[in-house]
C-alpha cells in the first residue's frame, strides 16, 4: 500500500494552481444523465473520486471518454441500466447524485444505501423524502432505494429540515425533468450547488433564487437538456489547504486560480491568526491569492465549522494542525457532523496538545510537533496530517493515503514543487 514519507521543516515558496473542485465535479457528472447532447466537462480534478463516477457511469450503460486533462466527453444516451450497485456506491457517497437525475429522465432506479461513513453515520432520508415529495414511489429493499415515478416527477415544495449539499443538488436535478414548478426552502448554498444551477440556467432552464436558501425550478417534463461546455469550478477545499500548508510553515506563497469569495471565511480566520494575504487578478481575470509569512507570534482562533457561507466543516481538520503552532488555546466546534475528530489521536502522535468536549476541541499551543508515523482516517483528515507533518521535526510516515487520492490532484507534486520534501512509498 501506498505511504508518504514527509521531512518536515522547510519553508515553501512559489505557486500552486488550484484545481477543478471535486464536490463541483461529481453532480456535474451527475448532471450528464440528462443530457440531449454529448456532455462536455472541462478543468475536472484527476482524483480517484471522479474516476469512481465515471465507472459509475459507464456501468449504467454511459460513454465516458477521457479527452486531454481534465476532460471528459460523457454520452448517455446509450444508457441501458438504471441501478447503481452497492460496490460503487459504499466507496462514494456522492454515488446518491444519481438518485435525482435517473429517476426524473428514466421514471425508475435503484440505489444503494451509501453504508457506515467514517466522519458520522450521514443518513440520506433527506433525499429520499425529497423525492417522494416529487411524487416517487420509493421502498427501502436489501439495501437499496428502489424508486418508481412510471408516468415522471411532479414538480412540488420541498422544505429540507437540514441543510443539505447533495440533497439540495439532488433535487435540483430531478427537477429540472419535473413537470411544473418545484421550490427548494432551506437550499444549500455552497458553490457547488450555485454552479449545477447556473449550468442548467445556461441550458435553457428555469430557475431562480440561485445562490439563496430559497430555489424555484420550472421542469421540462422529461424533455432531457442541450448543455454547453462547462468548466468545473476552483476547489476552495483545496485551496484552504494550501494556504494552510503555506501558514504552517509560515511560508510566501501564491495560489492560482481561486475564486474570492469561495475562500473568504477561511481568509478571515488566518487574519485573525496573523497572516496577511492579497489577491490580484490578470489580464484573463484569473485570480491568484498570495500568502504572506506572518511577523509576530500566530495568535489562537475560534472556529465553528457552519454551513457555507460560513466556515467549511471540510476544512476544520486543517485548521486544527495549523493550530497547534498558534499561542495559547484556539477552540474548533464542529457543528455538522458527530464523528469528525478522528485525526485528533493521529495530530496527537506527532505532539500536539488537544483536548475533546464533545463535538469542541481544544487546541492547546504552541507545540513542536515531531515526526512519526500516522494514519490517514478520512480525506480531510488525512490532509491535516500532511500540513502536521510539514511543520514536524524529522521524518513522518503517513499511511492509507487511499484517501488522500480521492480528493487532492497530486498532492506530493504540487507540495514538492513549493518546496516541500514528500515522497510516495509503497510496502
Ligand atoms: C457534502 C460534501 C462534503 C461536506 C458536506 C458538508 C460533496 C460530495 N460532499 O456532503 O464534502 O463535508 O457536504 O459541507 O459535496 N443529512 C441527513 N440526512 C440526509 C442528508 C444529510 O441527516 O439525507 C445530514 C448529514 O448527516 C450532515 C448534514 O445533514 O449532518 C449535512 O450533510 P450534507 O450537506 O448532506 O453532506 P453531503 O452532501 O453528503
Amino acid at each position: 500500500m501506498d505511504y508518504l514519507e514527509i521531512e518536515g521543516g522547510y519553508i515553501l515558496q512559489g505557486k500552486v494552481n488550484i484545481s477543478g473542485a471535486k464536490n463541483a465535479a461529481l453532480p456535474l457528472l451527475a448532471l450528464s444523465l440528462l443530457a440531449k447532447n454529448s456532455f462536455e466537462l472541462y478543468n475536472l480534478p484527476e482524483v480517484a473520486d471522479i474516476t469512481t463516477f465515471g465507472k459509475l457511469l459507464t456501468m449504467l450503460g454511459a460513454t465516458v471518454t477521457s479527452n486531454n486533462y481534465g476532460h471528459r466527453s460523457i454520452n448517455t444516451s446509450s444508457i441501458h441500466s438504471t441501478k447503481a450497485i452497492y460496490d460503487i456506491v459504499r466507496k462514494m457517497r456522492a454515488s446518491i447524485l444519481v438518485l435525482g437525475p435517473l429517476l426524473s429522465r428514466f421514471g425508475h432506479c435503484e440505489v444503494s444505501l451509501p453504508g457506515g461513513c467514517a466522519i458520522g453515520a450521514r443518513p440520506v432520508d433527506l433525499h429520499i423524502q425529497a423525492m417522494r415529495k416529487l411524487g416517487a414511489d420509493i421502498e427501502v429493499r436489501g439495501g437499496y432505494i428502489i424508486a418508481h415515478a412510471r408516468d415522471g416527477l411532479q414538480g412540488a415544495d420541498i422544505v429540507f429540515d437540514k441543510i443539505t449539499v447533495t440533497g439540495t443538488s439532488n433535487v435540483v436535478m430531478a427537477a429540472a425533468l419535473a413537470k411544473g414548478k418545484t421550490r427548494i426552502i432551506n437550499a444549500a448554498k455552497e458553490p457547488e450547488v450555485v454552479q449545477i444551477c447556473e449550468v442548467l440556467q445556461q441550458a435553457g432552464v428555469h430557475i431562480e433564487g440561485i445562490g439563496t436558501s430559497e430555489i424555484e425550478i420550472i421542469g421540462s417534463d422529461r424533455e432531457i437538456i442541450e448543455f454547453k461546455p462547462i468548466r468545473v469550478i476552483p476547489d476552495r477545499i483545496e485551496a484552504g489547504t494550501y494556504l494552510c500548508a503555506g501558514a504552517i510553515t509560515n511560508s510566501h506563497i501564491m495560489l492560482v486560480n481561486i475564486i474570492e469569495e469561495h475562500v473568504e471565511s477561511m481568509n478571515i480566520k488566518l487574519r485573525e491568526i496573523g497572516f496577511d494575504m492579497q489577491y490580484q487578478y490578470d489580464c484573463n481575470n484569473i485570480c491568484t491569492l498570495e500568502l504572506f509569512p506572518a511577523t509576530q507570534p500566530l495568535k489562537a482562533c475560534r472556529i465553528t465549522t457552519t454551513e457555507y457561507p460560513g466556515f467549511p466543516t471540510d476544512m476544520q481538520a486543517q485548521f486544527m494542525a495549523l493550530s497547534t503552532q498558534c499561542e495559547g488555546a484556539s477552540f474548533i466546534k464542529e457543528t455538522l457532523f458527530e464523528n469528525r475528530f478522528m485525526h485528533v489521536n493521529e495530530l496527537q502522535r506527532l505532539g500536539a496538545n488537544i483536548t475533546i468536549d464533545g463535538n469542541i476541541a481544544q487546541i492547546n499551543g504552541k507545540t513542536e510537533l515531531i515526526g512519526a508515523e500516522v494514519m490517514a482516517t478520512d480525506l480531510r483528515a488525512s490532509s491535516a496530517l500532511v500540513l502536521a507533518a510539514l511543520v514536524a521535526k524529522g521524518v513522518s510516515k503517513i499511511h492509507r493515503i487511499y484517501h488522500l487520492d480521492r480528493g487532492y490532484e497530486r498532492l506530493e507534486e504540487k507540495l514538492n514543487l513549493l518546496g516541500a520534501r514528500v515522497k510516495r512509498l509503497n510496502k
